[in-house]
């Protein structure tokens, strides 16, 4: 038995969000008080997480992403890994993170075999970092990504591109691809922080993030990269590291479509645009057995909307929800 939609796409990797809860508080992501943070016993439980993941995983799901919120903010969350280490059906497991909590964790997820860490850094001056994410974490985060870039961990560093606050980087991230063995992403900002659209002065898609570089280096040639790829990617010729752009907003990525959700309080998504299709933790907690679990996922994905665009529209509301809340 596989996960496959209607389309024909194939549904092998899993976005699971951990928590919704965050020790940092990006202005692209939610306001400064923070956003409602659901009660503890609303979110699953590492148990239920650990079973959803199996029963996926024995579905076709071979990768998984954990998210946030920041997952590293959930208590034990490095035993929820080193036991979701045992599914040997998982050919990957990663981890989206801030990178504020995770220096003394590193040599540990080394030796789980984790696979990449997504580290998310918008901006390589102390001040501005801080000014994004309101809170002056930058020296531990820039610490993490020195000692992330030293282990034997893939690393890629996720830059939400903010107009009006680091645009002015973006060559520097380029810059730091040319003697690291890194993969900066560009990610077209989402309107997904909690409160409704943001004002931007610009609108950084795609091409503008593109256009930009190539007209600094327009020598860059775009790599080849695997077909479910969320990103674009590109190399400056003999630059050690890469970098990419996720057209995160525009949305031209939708046909490879291969990922599914579930967020901190277990609520199933065929689609990051989508409203939620059914809470699988409530299923669970009804007494639901695995093949029970095994056919509802089946009917459910089978269902999966065609892009985000006609899953947005579907929804019947705006997307306004936090990342965290949404499981970036
Ligand atoms: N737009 C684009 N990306 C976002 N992320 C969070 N909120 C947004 C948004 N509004 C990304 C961050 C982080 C990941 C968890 O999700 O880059 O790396
Ligand atoms: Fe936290 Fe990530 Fe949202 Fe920033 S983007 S506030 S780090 S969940």
């Amino acid at each position: 038995m596989q996960l496959t939609d209607k389309f024909g796409r194939k549904i092998s990797y899993l976005r699971l969000a951990v928590t919704d809860r965050c020790n940092l508080r990006c202005q692209y992501c939610m306001p400064a008080h923070g956003i409602d943070i659901v009660q503890r016993k609303e979110l699953l439980t590492y148990k239920e997480m650990y079973r959803i993941t199996r029963v996926l995983s024995e579905l076709g799901v071979n990768k998984v992403r954990l998210t946030g919120g920041e997952p590293f903010v959930r208590k034990d969350f490095m035993n929820f890994l080193k036991s979701l280490s045992f599914n040997n059906k998982l050919d990957q497991i990663n981890i989206t993170t801030n990178g504020a909590l995770i220096s003394k964790h590193i040599n540990e997820l080394e030796e789980l075999k984790i696979n990449a860490i997504n580290l998310s850094i918008d901006s390589l001056q102390k001040e501005k970092f801080a000014k994004i994410t309101r809170r002056d974490v930058f020296l531990e985060v820039y610490k993490t990504f020195e000692l992330l870039e030293q282990s034997n961990l893939n690393l890629k560093l996720n830059v939400v591109v903010q107009s009006g606050f680091n645009t002015d980087e973006i060559l520097d991230f380029v810059e730091l691809s040319k003697n690291k063995d890194i993969s900066v992403r560009f990610i077209e900002e989402m309107p997904f922080n909690g409160k409704g659209q943001r004002v931007m002065e610009d609108e950084w898609n795609f091409n503008k993030i593109l256009n930009h570089i190539k007209n600094k280096y327009p020598e860059v040639e775009q790599l080849s990269s695997s077909k479910s790829s969320t990103s674009v990617n590109y190399r400056v010729p003999n630059y050690k590291g890469n970098f990419g752009i996720i057209p995160a907003f525009t949305r031209t990525i939708c046909n490879d479509c291969n990922r599914i959700r579930i967020t901190a309080t277990g609520m199933f998504k065929n689609c990051l645009f989508d409203g939620g299709v059914f809470n699988v933790r409530d299923f669970i907690r009804n007494g639901a057995s695995d093949n029970e679990l095994k056919e509802l996922f089946i009917k459910t994905v089978h269902h999966k909307p065609e892009n985000g665009f006609i899953a947005e529209a579907s929804r019947g509301n705006n997307v306004s929800e936090s990342m965290s809340t949404i499981g970036g």
